[in-house]
């Protein structure tokens, strides 16, 4: 077996893993990526769009934002269309002038692997994390099996960013996790479509058909989704099943029509709350998707996942700099309280917007609640500054 000696082993080189790497090596500290994934797969997971303020300067600060500055779409609003009616939500007037920038979580994964790649620090694409050891003693350590074969990482610290479905949450002691657990019972089918966005901003719309949302990746690329039933699967919602019904519930009085085109990609996403608790043991430290799902209604996912790494990094840098541990201590606290209000906020997003056929009482619950989130500036001011940056409140 190949031993490989670091001081922080990164399990996963998603967002989360990524930038971790990126920030701990520009500070001098070694560090080793294992990605269960080749690039390639990596680089096209189609998947969030939306990054919030003070996540976008966070990948700016860590070097990785030249391209996303220079492609990335800056949004200033948002629309709610419900009663075949456009409401627009003022993000930046709302929010102290913040706005979000559209902009592919699959384009920042390629801008922090093409860093990593030209920095020669290691990404070991292809290779899966099998157990995570000695996480409570002087060293740990994360086994993977690799192109070449069997590979031991020791080191002080494993980073786990893996996501829901990799190996760091499962080696926390089960009498020490708590996991809670919400199920929606609704998915979101998700396109990429060669098409032009039909409007500058994006659109959360909320039909008696169900819900759709309108994003855009670049003036030619629309992303849109569907809230459609946890039992669909693709081979149900042919293209032209998918057009008429984003046609159907995007339709206004005055903007009847949607621009279609070519779809480039795919998927059905189940929409899942789930949080974990705590988010270190000994070693090993939970960051992103590991540690917690959002349902994406509010686009929190990525940027949840990457200001976890925020407060990682600064623990981390702290104890190499000989600083102590207090932030490393104090790491799933600061950040469980972010995700719990992440998760009020999806939660909120998600039961405004998603009907529930046959329950009349729920969906006038819905529909109160989005109307007053529409029309009155408290809920309003509340609902973009959540939006558009989290931490601003
Ligand atoms: P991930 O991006 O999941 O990265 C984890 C990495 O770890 C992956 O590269 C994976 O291959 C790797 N890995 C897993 N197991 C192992 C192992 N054993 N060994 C080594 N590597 C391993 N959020 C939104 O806000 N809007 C959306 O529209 C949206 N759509 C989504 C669609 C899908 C299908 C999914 C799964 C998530 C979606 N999200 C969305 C959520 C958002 O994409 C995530 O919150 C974000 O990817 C979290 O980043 P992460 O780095 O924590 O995890
Ligand atoms: C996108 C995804 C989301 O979950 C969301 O709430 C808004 C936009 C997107 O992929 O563009």
């Amino acid at each position: 077996m190949e031993e490989i000696r670091t001081q922080v082993a990164i399990v996963g080189a998603g967002p989360a893993g990524l930038l971790l790497g990126q920030l701990l090596s520009r500070e001098g500290i070694d560090t080793v990526v294992l990605e269960q994934r080749s690039r390639e797969y990596v680089e096209r997971r189609v998947r969030a769009g939306v990054i919030e303020f003070g996540i976008a300067n966070l990948i700016e600060e860590a070097g990785a934002g030249e391209r996303m500055r220079r492609e990335g779409l800056v949004h200033h609003g948002v629309e709610f269309r419900f009663d075949r009616q456009s409401h627009r939500i003022p993000l930046s007037e709302l929010a102290d002038g913040r706005s979000i920038t559209v902009y592919g979580q699959q384009e920042v994964v390629k801008d922090l692997v093409a860093l990593r790649v030209k920095s020669g620090a290691p990404l070991l694409f292809d290779s899966d994390v099998t157990s995570l050891g000695d996480l409570t003693d002087n060293r740990a350590f994360v086994d993977a099996t690799g192109p070449a074969g069997p590979v031991r990482v020791w080191c002080d610290f494993v980073a786990g960013c893996d996501g829901s479905f990799g190996a760091s949450h499962r080696a926390l002691p089960s009498d020490v996790v708590r996991r809670h657990e919400r199920t929606y019972p609704f998915s979101w089918l998700g396109i990429l479509a060669e098409a032009p966005p039909a409007t500058e901003e994006l659109i959360y719309g909320r039909h008696e058909r169900g819900f759709v949302l309108y994003s855009m990746r670049s003036p030619t690329v629309s992303r849109l989704y569907l809230g459609v039933s946890p039992h669909d699967s693709l081979d149900q919602w042919p293209d032209e099943r998918i057009w008429e019904e984003i046609g159907l519930r995007l339709a206004t009085d005055e903007q009847p029509e949607v621009v279609r085109g070519p779809i480039l990609d795919r998927g059905i996403t189940a929409m899942r709350s789930i949080v974990i608790e705590p988010m270190r043991h000994g070693r090993l430290f939970l960051a992103g998707d590991a540690a917690h799902i959002v349902p994406p209604t509010g686009a929190k996912g990525m940027n949840l996942a990457l200001a976890d790494v925020r407060v990682l990094f600064a623990a981390m840098r702290a104890h190499f700099l000989g600083e102590g541990d207090a932030l490393l201590d104090a790491y799933s606290a600061t950040c469980l309280e972010r995700v719990w209000r992440a998760e009020e906020f999806s939660n909120y997003m998600t039961q405004m917007l998603h009907p529930v056929v046959g329950d009349g009482f729920e969906n006038g619950v819905q529909l109160a609640r989005l109307r007053q989130a529409a029309r009155t500036r408290e809920a309003s001011t509340v609902l973009a500054r959540n939006y558009v940056d989290l931490n601003s409140l």
